[in-house]
């Protein structure tokens, strides 16, 4: 059985960044800042972009295959991103990725338990994490809209009680894609549920959060800390401002490159935000002689 690298991470007091990709070009962009910084990986593709990202087999390999062709030497975890369903996971799983989620959030709790049982059940068998999620984060999310809903704490024991989840995404106040005004996260209801659980939480929706209170996340037990929406704006300005500074470019390169250079830079930051950066070495030497994903 594999280690579970969040949990370690967790142990060490830092948090490994989850960062969406929506093409091949996040894909080089991340794994450049990773490697650049030395840091751990979770490369995040959202079960809602499946079909636009190729299916599950086919964007696993392209990640897979860019690992070796670009030498890539930290741990780098491949996540499915808001499971919207058993089989879905099971796809994923089955198609080789390293962790799923399973988001049955919209549940009612006793049906979110049954159905992420029937995930870890599965993926364990394979050797893959499992997240589960309790409330909702809010905002949007290519295209899946939901309002905030706290996670209820008692619902957040039994989950991962009853599931045996690997990772807990509990909703405390942050939403996907833009704020609307400042993040406002529940650190109260954080130090009850990092108290009561003792598995690694995920912070889902980071980007706009101050650097201040991802350092107080990680603190109170975050060791998963997802991010898109940043990425994609600094990717899309830069795009922007490239084409407005040559109207007359179509080289793809000339005009990708810039872009590219963008996501990379924003990864990195996002990286030193978390403190995974030169964590590499240190897990896998906390890791010892276990199999650990890479
Ligand atoms: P952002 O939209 O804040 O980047 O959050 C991404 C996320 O949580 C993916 O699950």
């Amino acid at each position: 059985m594999k280690n579970n690298i969040i949990r370690l991470a967790k142990e060490l007091g830092f948090a490994i960044p989850q960062m969406n990709v929506n093409g091949l070009i996040w894909i080089e962009g991340v794994l450049k800042a990773a490697e650049n910084q030395q840091s751990p990986i979770i490369i995040g593709t959202t079960d809602k972009n499946i079909e636009y990202l190729g299916g599950y087999e086919f964007i696993l390999n392209t990640i897979k295959n860019k690992v070796q062709a670009m030498k890539i030497t930290v741990p780098v975890i491949v996540h499915l991103d808001h499971g919207l369903s058993v089989e879905n996971c099971k796809a994923a799983v089955d198609a080789g990725y390293d962790s799923v989620m399973f988001d049955g959030s919209q549940l009612p709790i006793e049906e979110n338990i049954k159905q992420t049982k029937k995930v870890v059940e599965y993926a364990q068998l394979h050797d893959v994490l499992v997240e589960g999620e309790v409330g909702a984060v809010g905002g949007e999310e290519d295209g899946l809209i939901g309002q905030v809903k706290y996670a209820d704490i008692d619902e957040c024991v039994a989950l991962v009680k009853e599931a045996k989840l690997d990772t807990l995404a509990p909703a405390l106040g942050s939403v996907h894609g833009k704020y609307q005004g400042e993040p406002n996260l529940g650190f109260e209801e954080m130090t009850i549920i990092r108290n009561q659980v003792d598995i690694a939480l995920v912070l889902h929706g980071a980007s706009g959060i101050s650097n201040n209170d991802i350092q107080r996340a990680i603190k109170l037990g975050h060791a998963k800390i997802n991010f898109n929406t940043e990425i994609n704006i600094s990717w899309s300005k830069q795009l922007r401002d490239t084409l407005d500074e040559n109207k007359e470019l179509f080289n793809p390169q000339k005009i990708l490159k810039p872009s590219i250079q963008a996501i990379e830079l924003t990864a990195e930051k996002i990286i030193k935000m978390c403190g995974s950066n030169h964590q590499s070495k240190t897990l896998f030497k906390k890791n010892g002689d276990e199999k650990l994903w890479s």
